[in-house]
Formats: structure tokens, C-alpha cells, sequence
């Protein structure tokens, strides 16, 4: 394999609090090791455009606290051609860049597989994703901070549903996965999580929520995984409705407001030990691997597994919640 002596970065998908810590870490332990660095804007839509510019210590300089990503970030049609992948290839070569560090989700790490396999490219992938949805890492960066945010909405709306004496539908973000959801729940001591992984008739769904009402709540919040499986907080919201009109019921869709913020700690630590594990990977001749984290370890998991291997719930998770919904 011929040696790297440059590396480019770029961002892709969804953005996610803890990309620029990410960002910073690749960045640095990168020029730390000897390699140059190229930071390529707007994710595979820059890598075709070729908006590519050098990245030195500096340009990541005070950025580890802030969400978003400094290199932006874009879903690129271009790149899913063969023609998109060929450009992509020949503006790497333009610019002497050896190796791709990828950080985003489930759809950029597809495409960095591909790629990869088409060019013969070593690529490193880091999983950063609000979703949490892949296989191989307990964590995905951003995960967390997302985590959070749910918590902290859910407390807000809790003082009006219990004011009001309401039922709250709270729909959260995780594209069919319900970590954010489950998770969210347990945190913010819902009464429920719907999420795709696990069915819930409107009829259970009910039961759980007089149960609540009766013995000692007189309010119920109910978070739902954004899915055309679970509904959504509003198919469930008017099935409800419909069923049980007993209920003053209420949609809160917290959407696009999980992905920003400033990230939390974990999340911060969490893609600084992925970035600087990036470029370990690239030291020792790793290619078409994700960085995860399992049992707090770094580990390396190929893309093939990390992007085609549906990550499951934990059961244990879903059952701590039902016992502590009584
Ligand atoms: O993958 C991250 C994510 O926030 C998903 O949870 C959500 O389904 C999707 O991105 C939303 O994408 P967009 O910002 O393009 O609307």
C-alpha cells in the first residue's frame, strides 16, 4: 500500500453535536503524526465541486464546544453516480490526498464503502449521528448531547401536561431507530417509548396510560420514534382520539432542535478518543473500518458489518421502563 502522507476530512449527512470535536481531534492528531490535512466542505458534495483547503492546528481552534460542523454538511446526490464517484476521485488526486476520514452517519458510511471499494481508497469512518443506530458502537457522537436535550424539553413539557392534566404525545428524532426514544423516556421518567423495534397496539398503549392516570398521575407523557412504523406522534395522537376521547390530548414534534447545541462532555470525549483512534487506525494499514466504542474500548468494525447489521435494543432497557411506568 502506498504510503499517506494526506489525509481529507470531511462531514456528511446529518450534523451532529460533537462533529467540530471530531473535527479537531482528527485535524490534530493528524499533523501530531506526521500527515497533512485537507478539509474538504459540504461533505461528497465538496469532494465533486472540489471545495477542498488546507486544514491546519488553527482552523479548528475554539470549536470544540459548538454544535454543527465547521466543514458543513450536505446529503449529495452526485456522489451515489458512478460519473459523481469518478470527479470525487480525480479532485482527491488533484490534491494529493491519500487517505478519507468520513464522519457521519448510516447513509455516509454506505458511501464511503462504496467508494472505497471502487478506488481502492483507505477510508476511516466515524460514527456521527444523533440516531445512535450503528452496529458495533455503543455511542455514536452526538448521541448523547441529543439524549439531553430530549431530557431537557420533556421536564418543560412535563409542568404544563401535569398543570393541564394532559396526555402528551412527545415525537423524537432517531430515522426508524429508538434509542432517543427508549432512552429519552427512562430519563424523563415517561410513561412510554414507542419505537419501531417493538410493536405497541393503541389498545396497550391505553391500558398503560389509565393505569397511569388512576393510581397516581394526572397527567401521562408518551414519547414516540419518528417511523412510518410507530406513526408518528401524530397518527398515534389522533388514533387516541379517536378511541379514548376521555383524554385532552397534545403533539409536541421536537425535531430539528436534538441536532444542535452545544455538546456534552461525553460527547466530547467521546470524538476526541474517536479522532485521534482515526488516524491510529490509518497508522497501522486500516481501511473501510468505522471507530466504535464497546464496553468503553475503541474498537474497529468494518463498514460492512457497522452500516448492514441492524444494532438492537436493549430488553433490559424496555423492561426497566415498563416497570417504573406504574
Ligand atoms: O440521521 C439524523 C437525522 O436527524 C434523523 O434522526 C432524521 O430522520 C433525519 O436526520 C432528518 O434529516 P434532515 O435534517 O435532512 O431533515
Amino acid at each position: 500500500m502506498a504510503k499517506i502522507k494526506t489525509i481529507g476530512l470531511l462531514t456528511s449527512g446529518g450534523d451532529a453535536p460533537g462533529m467540530n470535536a471530531a473535527i479537531r481531534a482528527v485535524t490534530r492528531s493528524a499533523i501530531f503524526s506526521g500527515f497533512k490535512v485537507k478539509g474538504i466542505y459540504r461533505g461528497y458534495r465538496g469532494l465533486v465541486t472540489d471545495e477542498i483547503v488546507d486544514f491546519k492546528t488553527q482552523n479548528v481552534s475554539n470549536i470544540i464546544h459548538h454544535g454543527g460542523t465547521v466543514l458543513k454538511t450536505a446529503r449529495c446526490k452526485e456522489f451515489a453516480t458512478v460519473e459523481g464517484r469518478q470527479q470525487a476521485y480525480e479532485n482527491m488526486r488533484k490534491h494529493e490526498i491519500d487517505a478519507l476520514v468520513v464522519i457521519g452517519g448510516d447513509g455516509s458510511l454506505t458511501g464511503a464503502r462504496e467508494f472505497a471499494a471502487e478506488y481502492d481508497v483507505p477510508v476511516v469512518g466515524l460514527p456521527g449521528t444523533i440516531d445512535n443506530d450503528l452496529y458495533g458502537t455503543d455511542h455514536t457522537i452526538g448521541y448523547d448531547t441529543a439524549l439531553n436535550t430530549v431530557m431537557w424539553c420533556v421536564d418543560r413539557i412535563r409542568d404544563t401536561a401535569s398543570s393541564h392534566e394532559r396526555l402528551f404525545f412527545i415525537e423524537v428524532m432517531g430515522r426508524d431507530a429508538g434509542f432517543l426514544a427508549l432512552n429519552g423516556a427512562i430519563a424523563s421518567g415517561a410513561e412510554a417509548a414507542i419505537i419501531p423495534e417493538i410493536s405497541t397496539e393503541v389498545d396497550q398503549l391505553a391500558e398503560l396510560i389509565k393505569n397511569g392516570f388512576r393510581k397516581s398521575k394526572n397527567s401521562s407523557i408518551v414519547l414516540v420514534a419518528e417511523s412510518p412504523i410507530t406513526g408518528g406522534a401524530m397518527g398515534l395522537a389522533e388514533r387516541v382520539r379517536k378511541e379514548y376521547p376521555q383524554y385532552d390530548v397534545r403533539v409536541t414534534i421536537l425535531g430539528h432542535l436534538q441536532r444542535g447545541g452545544s455538546p456534552t462532555a461525553c460527547d466530547r470525549i467521546l470524538a476526541s478518543r474517536m479522532g485521534a483512534a482515526a488516524i491510529d487506525a490509518l497508522l497501522e494499514g486500516q481501511r473501510n473500518v468505522m471507530i466504535g466504542d464497546s464496553n468503553e474500548e475503541i474498537v474497529y468494525v468494518p463498514f460492512s458489518k457497522a452500516v448492514h447489521k441492524n444494532k438492537p435494543i436493549d430488553p433490559e432497557l424496555v423492561e426497566t421502563l415498563r416497570r417504573l411506568s406504574i
